[in-house]
């Protein structure tokens, strides 16, 4: 329940595939000597995000990366490469890949603030930003944050950007929307993620709010920028602009089967079903005297740490600090967080009778004999 993976998936339609070994080395766009590929289904997902994200198809390029973390990488360096004086920024509760990203770079980096939501501190932002106007910024903008859900607001970073200074050529932004970049397009009231804004990237997870048997994702950015990282690499008979060199073939064909079964309409009603189930667990939890935490864009309950590692370990929760969180997600429905709340509930039980005997048993242990316990 902890880790925000889709586990509601059946690719047994596909088990045949699993006697090749299907790799996409080089550019999605170009093909390489190697014949064993599936280019195809990767641009036809592709295709897909940037109908989403909205972005024209001459417009683009991407790539089916190995996680969200390979598309932050990719993203940050893309903004690294075109403004090679950047200095990079991004909130104190970002993803560590992106603070990753920033020492393997060699890049200066700035860790913004953020508000109790998890949000990014605008004000913040604005005085690191004014203080270091003479260099090019590289923002990244949370789309979820991993533990609080946080969404950043991406137009509101924009306009602080502006405020201050800095034209559409002295910034540039990766949006790291690992699971909510898939989501948010389907909220309505939620802004959108869109290259009709000054942004160079997006990125997410596959094996996320897809759903995949292998850890997968997707980045795309504007062809513009990546012509400044791009090498042809005669041995490919390709052109080489990813992270990796060897990429896995298999995983486009799972997220294009399952984005082409679903499609925008199945996507959307899988986002609503999450989002309520999310509410429903708050209201539950709240109802059951624990306190919650629920942001208003976000399928991340988070509530306080319990207290029984064996209760964390049962359900895999991911704990920070005092909270935990649980990730509601399609695979999650109502009988699940009905089970998942009275465990907590008898956890909790567990835990408090044991600490009230404690109590009893250390005041016992202080009195010199049993005749002073009983008074
Ligand atoms: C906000 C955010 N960014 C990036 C990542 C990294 O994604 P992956 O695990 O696919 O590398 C995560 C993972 O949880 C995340 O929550």
């Amino acid at each position: 329940m902890g880790y925000p993976y889709n586990l509601d998936f059946d690719f047994s339609a596909l088990e045949g595939l699993q006697k090749f070994s299907i790799n996409n080395l080089g550019d999605p766009f170009i093909e390489s000597n190697y014949g064993v590929h599936s280019r195809e289904f990767e641009v036809g997902v592709l295709q897909w995000f940037a109908r989403l994200w909205e972005i024209d198809q001459d417009d683009y390029w991407g790539y089916i990366t190995n996680c969200g973390t390979e598309g932050n990488l990719h993203g940050i360096l893309v903004g690294r490469e075109n403004l090679p004086d950047g200095i990079l920024y991004a909130s104190h509760e970002t993803h560590y890949s992106v603070f990753k990203a920033a020492r393997m770079y060699r890049m200066d980096s700035v860790k913004v603030k953020t508000l109790k939501s998890g949000e990014i501190d605008y004000d913040h932002f604005r005085e690191v930003l004014v203080t270091n106007r003479a260099r090019p910024a590289i923002v990244n903008v949370n789309c979820g944050t991993t533990v609080k859900g946080a969404v950043d607001d991406l137009d509101r970073v924009l306009q602080i950007l502006r405020d201050c200074g800095y034209n559409e050529d002295r910034f540039y932004i990766h949006v790291d929307g690992a699971l909510f970049g898939m989501m948010m397009p389907f909220i309505k009231k939620a802004p959108r993620v869109s290259f009709r804004k000054p942004i160079g990237s997006v990125s997410v997870s596959g094996h996320k709010f897809i759903g995949a048997p292998v850890p997968c994702g997707v980045v795309i950015t504007r062809q513009k920028y990546v012509a400044a990282l791009s090498n042809d690499v005669e041995y490919l008979n390709s052109r080489d602009a990813t992270i990796m060199g060897s990429r896995n073939g298999h995983a486009p064909i799972y997220m294009w089967f399952t984005l082409t079964r679903k499609g925008y309409e199945g996507m959307r009603k899988d986002v609503e079903r999450c989002l309520r189930n999310a509410h429903l667990l708050k209201s539950m939890l709240e109802q059951a005297g624990v306190t919650v935490m629920l942001n208003e864009l976000s399928s991340t309950v988070v509530f306080e740490r319990p207290k029984e590692e064996a209760f964390i370990r049962k359900w895999q929760l991911a704990c920070e600090g005092d909270v935990a969180h649980v990730v509601v997600m399609p695979n999650i429905h109502i009988p699940k967080l009905e089970e998942f709340v009275q465990d907590l509930v008898a956890s909790r039980a567990r835990h408090f009778t044991r600490a009230a005997l404690q109590v009893a048993s250390e005041a016992r242990a202080a009195c010199s004999d049993d005749s002073d316990y009983e008074c």
